[in-house]
C-alpha cells in the first residue's frame, strides 16, 4: 500500500491511451440521453456486465458501438476532460493520446467536431491541471489504405494540432505493410509515427512496423519475446514499448497477471512503459495498472522507477522538456 501511494505521487506520463476507450459507462449513458441515442443496454450495470472479452475483436465490437454516443464537440470535450481529471489525480503530468477519426467519420461526425472538442480539453488540461500533451491520429487497420489516405487528407488543415499517427484496431490479417505508403506520407509531413504491433499479431508484424512503417515506438509489443533477434533489435535501438497490463489481461493476451511478460521485457533491456490503453473497458487507469503489477509480479522498486522514467524518455516531449521531468 505504501509503494502504491509512492507511485501515485510520482510524476508519470501515459503514452498509450485511446481517448474513446476512456468513455466510462456512466458518461456513455449521459451522452446517449443528451443525444437521444438508444443504447442496447438497460443500465450502466448491464453495460459493465458486458465487458467480458476473449480477444481483441470482441472488445473492439463494443468499443465502436460505445463511441456512437459521441456526436458533438462538447461530447468530445467532456470525454477528454474526464480522462484528464482522473489522470491528474493519479500524478500523470504528460499524456499522448490516440483518437480514431474514422470511427466517427463513418457515423457522420466531422473531423473538425472531433478535434476541436478533444483539443480544447487538452488545452484546458494543460492550463488548469498542468498536464502537457501530444495528440495522435490513429488509423483503423481493418479499413483500407485508401480510407487512411482520405482521413489524412481531412486532417491536413489540423496538422498543427496533431503530433503523430498510429495504427490500431483488428491486428490479425491487417499487417503493417498495408499502410507503408500512408506512413511514408505522414513521415514526409513531419509527423511522428507509432503502431500497435505484437499484441495479437506475430513478431513479423513488429518487424514490419519497424522496417516498413519506420515507427519510433511499438504499442504493446508483447509477442516480440518470441523472436530473439527482434528483441536484440528493440534493445539496440531502445525502441519504446507501450505495454498495457490490464488490457492484456482483459483481452486474453495473457492468461493471468502473474504470467505477464513485462518483467521479461524489462530484463531484456527494453524501454518498457506502463499504460492503460482503454481504461473504461479494461478495469482501470494508470494507477490500477501499476497496482496489478505490484499485486501479481515480483517487481522491484528500481523496476517501477525505470518504468516511470521510461514513460518520459519514450515520450515525444523535446529533450529539454524530458530533462525537466527526469
Ligand atoms: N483500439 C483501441 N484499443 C485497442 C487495442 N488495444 N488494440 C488495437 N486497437 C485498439
Ligand atoms: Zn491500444
Amino acid at each position: 500500500a505504501e509503494r502504491l501511494a509512492c507511485i501515485r505521487l510520482l510524476p508519470k506520463a501515459e503514452l498509450h491511451l485511446h481517448i474513446e476507450g476512456s468513455l466510462e459507462p456512466e458518461l456513455m449513458f449521459q451522452l446517449a440521453e443528451r443525444n437521444a441515442i438508444q443504447l442496447p443496454y438497460a443500465s450502466v450495470d448491464a453495460l459493465r456486465q458486458a465487458y467480458q472479452f476473449h480477444n481483441l475483436q470482441e472488445f473492439l465490437d463494443l468499443y465502436y458501438q460505445g463511441m456512437s454516443v459521441l456526436q458533438t464537440e462538447q461530447d468530445f470535450y467532456d470525454l477528454t476532460w474526464a480522462y484528464l481529471q482522473r489522470s491528474a489525480a493519479e500524478g500523470v503530468i504528460h499524456v499522448e493520446i490516440f483518437f480514431d477519426p474514422q470511427g466517427h467519420l463513418q457515423r457522420g461526425v466531422d473531423f473538425s467536431v472531433q478535434i476541436e472538442g478533444i483539443y480544447r480539453a487538452l488545452c484546458d488540461g494543460e492550463t488548469q491541471l498542468g498536464i502537457s500533451f501530444r495528440l495522435i491520429l490513429s488509423f483503423l487497420r481493418h479499413l483500407s489504405e485508401q480510407s487512411a489516405f482520405e482521413t489524412l487528407e481531412l486532417a491536413m488543415p489540423w496538422l498543427n494540432r496533431i503530433d503523430g499517427v498510429g495504427l490500431d484496431s483488428s491486428e490479425l490479417g491487417h499487417p503493417p505493410e498495408k499502410f507503408a505508403r500512408v506512413f511514408a506520407r505522414c513521415r514526409e509531413l513531419g509527423l511522428r509515427v507509432t503502431a500497435h504491433a505484437g499484441e495479437e499479431g506475430p513478431p513479423e508484424y513488429v518487424w514490419q512496423a519497424l522496417d516498413l512503417l519506420k515507427v519510433q515506438r511499438i504499442d504493446h509489443g508483447n509477442r516480440a519475446l518470441e523472436d530473439e533477434v527482434l528483441i536484440e533489435r528493440l534493445r539496440n535501438e531502445q525502441i519504446p514499448l507501450t505495454v498495457c497490463p490490464l488490457s492484456n489481461l482483459k483481452l486474453c493476451v495473457v492468461e493471468d497477471m502473474s504470467q505477464h511478460p513485462i518483467l521479461k521485457l524489462l530484463d531484456a533491456g527494453l524501454r518498457v512503459t506502463v499504460n492503460s490503453d482503454d481504461p473504461a473497458y479494461f478495469g482501470g487507469y494508470l494507477q490500477d495498472n501499476f497496482a496489478a503489477l505490484l499485486a501479481h509480479l515480483p517487481i522491484t522498486d528500481a523496476q517501477i522507477l525505470q518504468l516511470i522514467r521510461n514513460s518520459f524518455i519514450g515520450s515525444w516531449l523535446s529533450d529539454s522538456e524530458k530533462q525537466a521531468c527526469l
